[in-house]
């Protein structure tokens, strides 16, 4: 519970900023370490692969819309996640790596960035709500949770309607 009451307070920090100013097909500093890694599961340009991978394009920046969805996102990358979940209806029962001890506080925010500003976006989406380093380091001093800690976050997500159908 202690976990969750911080992803409230994590949410006062959030930065909006202009998917504009990012330059569309220059995809940002996360680009490399997506295309090096995310992209193994999730494809290029996070297309994902139904039933086994996730699609993150249009997905990722509704997700990180609210405070506990960025939280999730933000624990999912630095600690992976296993477990049942349901993706553009079809279930998929998969396990995802933690990122935390390959990567630094700055390059998992602008991978996130990276993936929340993938897909065609506009209409109804959600805006671009940018990751910092510092959203990543405050989570990263948290006690570490377990991939099973993690797919409960997104299950709380799911049941209060967060997440994109
Ligand atoms: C080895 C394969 C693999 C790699 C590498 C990987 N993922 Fe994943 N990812 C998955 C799987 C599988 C799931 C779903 C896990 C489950 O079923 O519990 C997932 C879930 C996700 C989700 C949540 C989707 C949702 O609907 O809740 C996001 C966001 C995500 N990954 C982003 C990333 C990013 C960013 C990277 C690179 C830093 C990455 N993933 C690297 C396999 C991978």
């Amino acid at each position: 519970m202690q976990k969750m009451r911080f992803g409230v307070v994590a949410g006062c920090f959030l930065v909006l900023s202009s998917s504009a100013a990012w330059g569309a097909s220059a995809g940002g500093p996360g680009l490399k370490t997506f295309n090096d890694v995310c992209s193994l599961c999730h494809q290029t340009q996070g297309a994902g692969l139904a039933g086994q991978f996730p699609r993150l394009a249009d997905r990722a920046r509704d997700i990180a819309q609210t405070p506990d969805g960025r939280k999730y996102m933000i624990s999912l990358v630095l600690y992976g996640m296993s477990g049942s979940i349901t993706v553009d209806g079809t279930p998929i029962v998969g396990v995802m790596p933690g990122f935390a001890t390959t990567y630094s506080n700055g390059a998992l925010a602008d991978v996130l960035n990276y993936a929340v500003r993938l897909g065609a976006g506009g209409g109804a989406r959600g805006k671009v709500m940018s990751f910092t380093a510092a959203e990543v380091n405050a989570q990263r001093k948290d006690p570490p949770l377990s991939t099973a800690d993690v797919h409960a976050m997104r299950q709380q997500l799911e049941a209060s309607g967060a997440l994109p159908k």
